[in-house]
């Protein structure tokens, strides 16, 4: 532990990455842990655009359920850690696997997200991409203005990641002295290939989790434990 916050202390350069796992204290189920099955469906069965063509109503309920969730909810202490390093660090990056906007809501202001943003809807027929802030939509599955169907505002497997954020991302992993991986279980690709991008373009990689990852091997530090009360650990 003291060696990592050495290196985020003395990094000119600090990338993150995180995932489902930092937002686990706040109450919102990770995909692949407890309360991440939903109905029986795994993430895999509903978050693609193929489920969303043969049951639009049963992806939205299962968004609508998630909505509902992250609405209650508030950022935890790993949220607001990130946010303090950041407002600390020369140059920083949170990249983020996450829709739910906790850390928008605990501060953090530069980023990426690569898998979107739940609270963003987009029609399928005029392309309109908007906010919908209300934790429960009155019909399921909204529609557009125009009358087409809107489809959550989100990255699917199969879909391309956003280019410009995807460019942005990896141009700040390359350039990190340090990447901090924090709450994610690294198996989605191209996401969890910051991991290792970062490592062989020379940074410091320090893992976060309650759980040993397919990465944990390969970092240069491997923190066991709740995001939650490690990360202010680190930054302290
Ligand atoms: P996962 O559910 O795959 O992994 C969550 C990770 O967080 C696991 O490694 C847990 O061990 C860890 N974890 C749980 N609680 C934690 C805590 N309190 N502190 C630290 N770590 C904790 O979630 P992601 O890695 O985010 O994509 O999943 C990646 C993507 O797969 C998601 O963005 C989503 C999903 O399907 C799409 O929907 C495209």
């Amino acid at each position: 532990m003291q060696q990592a916050r050495e290196w985020i202390q003395s990094a000119a350069s600090v990338a993150v990455l995180t995932g489902a796992g930092i937002s686990a204290e706040s109450g919102i189920p990770t995909f692949r842990g407890p309360g991440g099955v939903w109905r029986s469906f795994r993430p895999e069965e509903l978050a693609t655009p193929q489920a969303f063509a043969r049951d639009p109503k049963l992806v939205w309920e299962w968004y609508d359920w998630r909505r509902g969730l992250i609405a209650e909810a508030q950022p935890n202490a790993g949220h607001h850690a990130l946010a303090e390093l950041e407002a600390r660090a020369a140059r920083f990056t949170l990249i983020t696997q996450n829709v739910d906007g906790l850390h928008d809501r605990a501060g953090s202001r530069n980023i990426l997200k690569l898998h979107g943003d739940i609270w963003n809807v987009r029609c399928q027929s005029c392309g309109r991409e908007r906010r919908d802030l209300r934790p429960k939509l009155p019909e399921l599955p909204p529609r557009c203005d125009c009358g087409g169907l809107l489809r959550p505002g989100v990255v699917w497997f199969g879909e391309a990641l956003p280019p410009e954020v995807w460019e942005r991302a990896e141009a700040a992993a390359g350039a990190a002295e340090v990447l901090l991986v924090a709450g994610t279980s690294a198996v989605v690709y191209p996401a969890a290939g910051l991991v290792p991008y970062a490592r062989q373009a020379g940074a410091k990689v320090i893992e976060v989790n309650v759980d040993e990852t397919a990465f944990s091997h390969l970092v240069d530090c491997s923190l066991r434990g709740p995001a939650g009360q490690i990360l202010p650990r680190l930054i302290s």
